[in-house]
């Protein structure tokens, strides 16, 4: 995956996750700026317009940094910082000698601070404080804490078809309508499944690779299993024609031909916008289009829609946020079209007490997954309460699987699989299906796990207990069974006991779903080995 596309992602997740707190940290840093003098002598030396990339620790990791700077002879300095919730123009800018400086608004709709960068260019490299006045400021009088230093090198711009830079303050606010309650479409009567594009490609996805991942999924196995909608994410979109009609990019050349190949194999197609005028990648959104872009989604022949707030926040303030994907819920039903309609607002607002009013069949209830053990928990135990909102057409969804993508090992990937089967949370693969190993096979097309998830009661499962970290979990299924997992987050292997009667369970039948046997049923106690990071998944008769 290229780097920027990495940092888009990232540095667009920190802004949202931190929000608040990250520039209430950039603030602490001492703000002196650089005097006003006089712009008139810029060193001829200093040619910096172009494209400069850099990563900082934040607190929630590496952020990168991509800014695109024009630099004019008189020394104002403009252009923007490319982040994944559209760009920040680069404000007051100015450069005299070696010195730069300028200010960016980071913070949500309504915010007006301005967030100082100051520093020093060097020949291939430009060594940048934020919030404070340059390099000597890092130990300021104060004692504030300094946030570390940014250095940008020369790197590469951000592809082409990304939309352009954006003054958020002067954009119009679109007429929102009343809030009100839409029915059901009648769709996802069990949790959507299929494949989504970002966790293995991000923006590096193209016509020719979908077509490739459908016609896998058709034949590998997975079509059999239950995967079913191919969800193209961000990276599709392009500008828009003189009516005002979204384009995809040249690496999309017939959409209509596309969803119709992949109608073709017997499956459904899904795609990705942003009710902001730029999606979390920086490209062209829905905002003041809501009604001709369903129209045109539906047109095309897509099934499936995930609406990502993304640059939204910069235009809404968050308690219209409820009636900003109503609006979008509307358009979807005035289609006719039965397209699944998926949230993506990373949980905020308590989005699971609203999603169904707005026609929503899921909604995202966290941040981003990584392809690590600490992110997938994070993400699935986020979940633990919030049971009560999900059922049939309406699901909580803590991300797209990584299932395949090698940040974890088999046994982390099996735990993955059976807390999402647990939660009856949505299924969208995110690995290169084109090419499954045998591991990555025996557990994604795990048929005995997915029926779990899929299961028609659709009531999510809950934890029962829990002890250090061990935990055991229910799921109650049709036909008076049950899912329960036993899952042990350390990093030894457990010892770990169910009693029959705590639960008021009497089996009649005990299926181990990983290791495909049946158990003995006799007993009030049955006994297991749980490995590290792993799970025992049984469905109990009763
Ligand atoms: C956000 C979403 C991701 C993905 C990217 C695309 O980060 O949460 O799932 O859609 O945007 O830019």
């Amino acid at each position: 995956m290229r780097k920027d596309v990495i940092w888009s992602s990232m540095a667009g997740s920190v802004l949202r996750m931190c929000g608040a707190f990250c520039i209430g940290l950039l603030i602490l840093c001492n703000s002196h700026g650089i005097e006003a003098q006089t712009l008139s002598h810029p060193s001829p030396a200093l040619a910096i317009g172009g494209s400069w990339i850099g990563s900082v620790e934040g607190p929630y990791g590496t952020v990168e940094f991509h800014y695109e700077f024009k630099l004019a002879k008189n020394g104002t300095l403009s252009g923007a910082q490319q982040a994944n919730s559209g760009d920040f123009p680069i404000l007051d800018g100015r450069v005299i000698g070696d010195a730069i400086h300028f200010t960016e608004i980071l913070g949500d709709f309504g915010s007006t601070a301005k967030t100082e960068f100051n520093g020093e260019i060097e020949a291939d490299q430009i060594r940048l404080t934020i919030g404070s006045a340059g390099p000597q400021a890092a130990s300021s009088k104060s004692g504030a804490p300094a946030f570390p230093p940014l250095v940008l090198h020369r790197g590469e711009p951000l592809p082409s078809f990304r939309a352009g830079p954006l003054d958020y303050r002067t954009l119009p606010r679109p007429v929102l309508p009343a809030l009100r309650n839409l029915p059901w479409n009648g769709l996802a009567k069990t949790p959507p499944m299929g494949w989504n594009s970002w966790n293995r490609f991000a923006t590096a996805i193209d016509d020719k690779t979908v077509r490739e991942i459908a016609a896998a999924i058709a034949a590998n196995g997975m079509k059999d299993a239950g995967f079913q909608y191919i969800v193209i994410d961000d990276g599709w979109e392009w500008k828009r024609d003189s009516d005002g009609a979204i384009l995809p990019n040249p690496k999309f050349p017939d959409m209509k031909a596309l969803t119709a190949y992949v109608h073709s194999l017997g499956l459904k197609i899904g795609i990705y916008s942003s009710p902001g005028p730029r999606t979390c990648g920086g490209y062209e959104g829905s905002y003041g289009h809501e009604e001709q872009d369903a129209r045109t989604l539906a047109d095309w022949g897509f099934d499936y829609l995930k609406y990502d707030w993304c640059s939204a926040r910069r235009i809404y303030p968050r308690a219209q946020m409820q009636v900003v994907y109503q609006k979008m819920g509307e358009a979807l039903e005035a289609t006719h079209r039965p397209i699944v309609f998926a949230l993506c607002q990373y949980g905020l607002d308590h989005v699971e007490q609203w999603g169904p009013s707005v026609g929503a069949n899921l909604w995202r209830t966290t941040e981003d997954i990584s392809d690590s053990f600490d992110s997938m928990l994070q993400n699935g135990l986020a979940e633990s309460d919030l049971a009560s909102f999900a059922g049939p057409g309406h699901w909580n969804d803590p991300d797209m699987l990584e299932i395949g993508n090698s940040g974890m090992s088999s046994t982390e990937y099996e735990t993955h699989l059976s807390l999402w089967a647990m939660l009856a949370a949505p299924l969208l693969a995110g690995n290169d299906v084109r090419t499954l190993s045998a591991d990555t096979r025996k557990i994604l097309l795990n048929k005995e796990v997915i029926a779990v998830d899929q299961d028609p009661l659709g009531e999510q499962g809950h934890r029962v207990s829990r002890s250090g970290k061990t935990e055991t979990w229910i799921k109650p299924l049709h036909g008076s069974a049950y899912a329960i997992a036993l899952f042990n987050w350390s990093s030894t292997a457990q010892p770990l006991s169910i009693r029959w009667s705590d639960l008021q369970l009497h089996p009649k039948s005990i299926r181990d779903l990983w290791g495909h046997r049946n158990l003995k049923t006799h007993g009030n106690e049955l006994s297991v080995q749980v490995p590290a990071h792993g799970v025992v998944m049984l469905r109990v008769k009763n």
